[in-house]
């Protein structure tokens, strides 16, 4: 298959637009393609498509929605090379993290065409003799999703399956910097056999504008988000009106500790994982490593060690590790951070400053401390912050001073101090001796201003059903 497509996907007609906007390869910086511009006429025919098909899809036997979506998880594994190419030459990641992604991604096809299968009810015993209760659960109608760049593959399905599994039809919206991938997803849904209008598609390089559509139409019952803090808080402001459902993943600032008793070796090769996934722009990258003053040093001289390793470059040549960052904004918000923690005393180990176009060297510095913007601020880039500390609470305290809530991850071996600190973390995902989290079968979340709903899991279906209880009465035995 030769993933040709580069248009809109309305009622299961490709649709070309007047406009086209360009994609770019981070690493080359060459326009790679250019993609039809959607405007708020297509994301309004759009809606109004997944509206009708809604009729038929929500009314499929959940056994029938599973197959489809089953052989779109086929689709996607038989085609996993050809989507990995894709999604490394628009986004920059190596090749193997590419796959690893597809695969991800396609993971959350297989587990919720399973889950269609048991969206269960219940019954409850009436408040009266005479009265018996059923729950019951519908899909919640139109879906618009709006997915980010950094995973340009995953992000899609983990919103999107679930939402097809329950009987809900999809208006997708994907970044603007990475529609390739998107639209290669879709047309292997469209071969799946999804009905015309399930799956709508509407890349654009608007998505204020797109997004002003999603939250101002009445056919559009949830939005589900991946991005910014600050986007979030606007869908969210703007769907106040109609009070849309809302599924919001957000900014991340990960803590990363490492206590006196723990597995060094093993929280160096946890730490490199959940850091450097990526090049580090991933919303549960570590964004602050938090080490006991006892195995200080040691952590910090093998973690430099393993550092020094890496290896940048194109992430299309085998043993890339390390690919381009997504823009210029990404490469000065990070080229800020280090300057500011640098010139508030951080001792600099390894720096990252590359003169080869949006490439960074991966980074270690040392000595880092609260005042630093880089202590609250996302890094989203390829940057290792070491923080020293001595005591339980003070780390615990320090982990949770700030406002986002996602994930978190520590290392250790007191089984009672690991009860303690999981408790205590103020974040929707914590790792233990671990630094990978990811899993469809796993709810992935945050809390505070990292935003709320669940993507994977069985609470992952939850977010795309109404409830409905049906109270019967004049039961008399
Ligand atoms: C994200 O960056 O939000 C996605 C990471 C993941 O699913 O592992």
């Amino acid at each position: 298959m030769e993933f040709k497509k580069r248009s809109a996907f309305i009622n299961g007609e490709w649709v070309e637009s007047a406009v086209q906007f360009e994609v770019t390869n981070p690493f080359s910086s060459q326009v790679i393609s250019t993609v039809s511009d959607c405007n708020s006429e297509h994301a309004t025919l759009a809606i109004n498509a997944a509206a009708e098909a809604f009729k038929e899809w929500s009314k499929f036997s959940a056994g029938k929605r599973s197959r489809i979506l089953k052989k779109w998880y086929q689709l996607q594994l038989e085609h996993s090379k050809t989507l990995a190419k894709i999604l490394t030459t628009e986004q920059g990641k190596p090749f193997a993290e590419a796959l690893g992604e597809v695969k991800y991604g396609a993971s959350f096809v297989e587990w919720f065409a399973e889950e269609a299968k048991r969206v269960y009810g219940d019954t409850i015993p009436g408040h009266r003799s005479d009265l018996r209760i059923t729950v019951i659960k519908q899909p919640l109608g139109v879906v618009a999703a709006i997915t980010p760049w950094n995973f340009p593959s995953a992000m899609i399905t983990r919103k999107i399956a679930p939402a097809l599994a329950a009987g809900c039809t999809i208006v997708l919206k994907p970044s603007e910097l990475t529609p390739l991938s998107a639209i290669a997803l879709v047309e292997l849904a469209e071969l799946a056999g999804f009905p015309p209008g399930v799956i709508n598609l509407i890349p654009s390089s608007q998505p204020a504008l797109i997004g002003e559509v999603f939250t101002s139409h009445p056919a559009v019952k949830k939005i589900s988000f991946t991005g910014s803090t600050r986007v979030g808080k606007i869908l969210m402001k703007q769907s106040a009106d109609q009070l849309k459902k809302l599924s919001l993943e957000l900014g991340g600032n990960a803590p990363f500790i490492v206590f006196a008793d723990a597995n060094v070796e093993e929280a160096i090769e946890g730490c490199m994982a959940s850091k450097f996934r990526n090049v580090g722009q991933t919303c549960i990258s570590t964004n602050r490593i938090f080490v006991h003053e006892q195995v200080h040093d040691a952590f910090v001289s093998g973690l430099k060690e393993k550092i020094s390793q890496l290896k940048l470059g194109d992430g299309l040549e085998r043993g890339t590790d390390i690919g381009p960052m997504i823009n210029e904004a990404a490469v000065s918000k990070l080229d800020r951070l280090l300057l500011d923690a640098k010139q508030k005393g951080a001792m600099i180990e390894t720096d990252s400053k590359t003169d080869q176009g949006l490439m960074r060297n991966p980074a270690l510095v040392c000595d880092v401390n609260s005042t630093m913007d880089i202590f609250s601020e996302e890094i989203f880039g390829p940057v290792a912050a070491v923080y020293k500390f001595k005591e339980e609470q003070e780390v615990i305290a320090l982990a949770n001073k700030t406002s986002y809530g996602l994930a978190s991850y520590f290392y250790g071996r007191d089984y009672a101090q690991i009860w303690r600190v999981a408790e205590a973390l103020e974040f929707g995902m914590v790792g233990i001796n671990t630094g990978n989290i990811s899993s469809a079968v796993a709810p992935f979340g945050g809390v505070k201003e990292s935003g709320f709903g669940r993507e994977g899991s069985k609470y992952g279906m939850d977010d795309y059903l109404n409830i409905k209880y049906m109270c019967w009465a004049g039961i008399n035995s």
